[in-house]
């Protein structure tokens, strides 16, 4: 004969009193995480206050491709370099070895902290390279050759838009990672997460000019 409902909920009422999850555990587990959560953004995105919401763009470093396809793209190109949002500095010191003379804008103060530091002890001279704390939406770019960007897909078209604003027409962008949408490229290098794009400001001005 079949069980009724009742005699089924006695014979799962042990198990199911012993299986509940244990609240103290839980309540554990939540502010470990909620700890790890803040110590990530203690370190990935300080500073970021003042930055609207669909700006922000936490610390991820560049890989080692990453860097050398940007480098790929920056040959034959001299002058002054800005890296927006320039991490632990390693796109920054991979162009100012190459000549340029680079600032890397960065709003972690930390990073700053740890880049300069690293400029001091390998011996990097100033001019060649500078890391200073500021966020580079405020920043007025119009004197850079080139920029490069490592940033993060949704900011791509608003950071578009302030680059044809302010570089001259014969500046170089690279891109890495990310393209800009509706820019043709130049060229672009490497493939999947390592792609990295560069555009000349010139031809992208008169490509828009043109489709509209
Ligand atoms: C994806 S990481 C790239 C770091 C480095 N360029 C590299 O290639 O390894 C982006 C960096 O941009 C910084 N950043 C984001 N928004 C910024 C802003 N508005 N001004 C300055 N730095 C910013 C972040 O703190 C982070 O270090």
């Amino acid at each position: 004969m079949e069980d009724s409902i009742e005699v089924i909920l006695q014979d799962y009422g042990g198990d199911l009193h012993t299986n509940r999850t244990n609240p103290v555990l839980s309540a554990c587990t939540g502010a470990l995480l909620a700890g790890l959560y803040g110590v990530w953004r203690l370190f990935t995105m300080p500073g970021f206050r003042k930055i609207p919401r669909s700006l922000k763009v936490p610390y991820l470093p560049s890989s080692k491709q990453q860097t050398l396809n940007t480098m790929k793209l920056l040959e034959g190109r001299t002058g002054r370099l800005a890296d927006l949002g320039s991490g632990d500095g390693r796109l920054v010191f991979a162009a100012s070895s190459a000549g340029f003379q680079c600032t890397g804008f960065e709003i972690n103060s930390i990073l700053v902290a740890y880049t300069r530091s690293k400029a001091l002890w390998t011996g990097v001279p100033s001019g060649r390279a500078t890391f200073v704390k500021k966020d580079f939406w405020k920043t007025d770019l119009s004197s850079y050759d080139n920029v490069t960007a490592f940033l993060a897909p949704g900011v791509m078209e608003v950071l578009g838009e302030k680059l044809l604003k302010e570089l001259p027409d014969d500046a170089r962008v690279i891109a890495c990672r990310f393209p800009f949408p509706d820019w043709p490229h130049r060229s672009s290098v490497g493939s999947g997460l390592d792609q990295t794009f560069s555009y000349d400001i010139g031809t992208v001005r008169s490509h828009l000019r043109n489709v509209s």
